[in-house]
């Protein structure tokens, strides 16, 4: 990450630090002398953004977790104390279960960028995948952080998707028992997930730290898709994007405070505000907004198992998707045929997302088939197949060419960095 530091220590105390650990060094050329290319969009801020809740995520959660009792017999309540008796326990709350809403709102924008700029295509491959890890590691936390206050929806998800494992041939009713720590989702579990729910974001920080470094060792893709070639077309990382980054965590952030504080409980579901009863099933268990895509392809297939194959299958190939795309050409921006199936892909999601909260019948699971089909076929057959079909239109010589073709030079007074790799 260093590498690109023109760092010289100044004072005693600089030298004498930087020869023994260069941290100065070492942050400069990652966030303020770092040649990132001048043409980078609104849409490389999400990565910021990301950063930014994830940080927001962790702290409200230890404040949080100093008011809350991990026991079936007092979570529920240690929920209402917080938000009625301890001081802003209702915003560090609300900030927090809506917190995991912007996180994937952010994380899903921040993955259809990649799609669409072919960020995940060599040499950025690693960066890749790291970020789908971390997108498993942030469904488990978002997914046991639900079950901790021990409503209805969270007993009754927790039930469902874990119940799912018993599908697995053998080995199946095993691992269900070991998953709960007994023989229902009960106190073992509620404690196990409490556990797990602390640690897991503290590994998601662990693994941006590799996948910022492997991008920083490639350097950033950007929407021509062209390799920086020379120090014309990058700029220093600071001012240019970290005050680019700030307006855009400022904007996200208003948008935030909409939610957490108007529209606090829209994006929740009313039956998690009924205590935890194991002997009422509720009508509709449906799983929080950001998994119901993936919840329409589980109950699109009417075999238990292959529907659980299939749900793990349409994020397992992400990890596959660098060596699927056979186009040479980077960005969508210059691929006219894979752009309108990047929109067919998109609009796929979302009626997924839109199934996944519908009951699963009749014309639904119908949808849901189609959709999921389509899904597969992108990856499987669309993108492999693109690649020797469609004729990309001309690339840039350089960034700087297509800057300034789109009439947007360099701003007034910018220096540039210098050359990346
Ligand atoms: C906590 C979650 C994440 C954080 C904090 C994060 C952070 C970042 C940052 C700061 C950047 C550089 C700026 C930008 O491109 O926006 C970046 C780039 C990238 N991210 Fe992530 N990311 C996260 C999750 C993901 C996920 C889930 C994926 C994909 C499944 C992903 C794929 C990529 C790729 C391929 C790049 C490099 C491409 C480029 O520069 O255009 N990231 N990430």
């Amino acid at each position: 990450m260093a590498g690109h530091s023109n760092y010289v220590p100044q004072s005693a105390a600089a030298k004498w630090l930087e020869s023994r650990l260069p941290v100065i060094s070492l942050v400069r050329g990652s966030f303020v002398d770092f040649p990132t290319p001048k043409n980078l969009n609104y849409w490389w801020t999400f990565g910021g953004i990301l950063f930014f809740v994830l940080i927001a995520q962790i702290l409200t959660g230890i404040v949080l977790v100093m008011h809350y009792t991990p026991n079936t017999l007092l979570a529920f309540g240690s929920v209402e104390h917080i938000m009625r008796d301890v001081n802003f326990g209702w915003l560090l709350r609300y900030l927090h279960s809506n917190g995991a809403s912007m996180f994937f709102i952010a994380v899903y924008i921040h993955i259809f960028r990649g799609l669409y700029y072919g960020s995940y295509k060599a040499p950025r491959e690693i960066s890749w995948i790291l970020g789908v890890i971390i997108f498993l590691i942030m469904m488990g936390t978002a997914f046991m952080g639900y079950v901790l206050p021990w409503g209805q929806m969270s007993f009754w998800g927790a039930t469902v998707i874990t119940n799912l494992f018993s599908a697995i041939p053998l080995v199946g009713e095993s691992i269900v028992t070991w998953l709960w720590g007994g023989f229902a989702v009960d106190n073992p579990t509620l404690n196990r997930f409490f556990s797990l729910h602390y640690l897991l974001p503290f590994m998601i920080f662990g693994v941006v730290i590799l996948h910022v470094w492997a991008f920083h060792t490639t350097g950033n893709n950007n929407p021509t898709g062209v390799q920086p070639k020379t120090k014309q077309d990058t700029l220093p990382f600071h001012p240019y994007y970290t005050v680019k980054d700030l307006f855009a965590i400022v904007v996200f952030m208003i948008f935030f405070c909409w939610f957490a504080f108007y529209l606090p409980n829209y994006l929740g579901h009313a039956d998690n505000y009924i205590e935890a009863n194991p002997l009422v099933t509720p009508a509709h268990i449906v799983p929080e907004w950001y998994f119901l895509p993936f919840y329409a392809i589980l109950r699109a297939v009417p075999d238990k198992l292959g529907g659980v194959v299939l749900m793990f299958g349409a994020i397992a190939v992400l990890f596959i998707l660098p060596w699927l795309d056979t186009s040479k050409v980077r960005s969508g921006k210059y691929r006219p045929l894979f752009k309108q199936f990047f929109w067919i892909f998109a609009v796929t999601c979302v009626a997924l997302g839109y199934l996944g909260a519908m009951p699963a019948e009749g014309i639904y699971v119908t949808l849901s088939r189609i959709f999921t089909a389509y899904y597969f076929a992108h990856f499987l057959l669309v993108l492999p197949l693109l690649g020797f079909l469609e004729k990309p239109r001309p690339l840039p010589a350089s960034i700087s060419e297509a800057v300034l073709k789109g009439g947007s030079g360099m701003p007034a007074g910018a220096t540039s960095a210098p050359e990346t790799k």
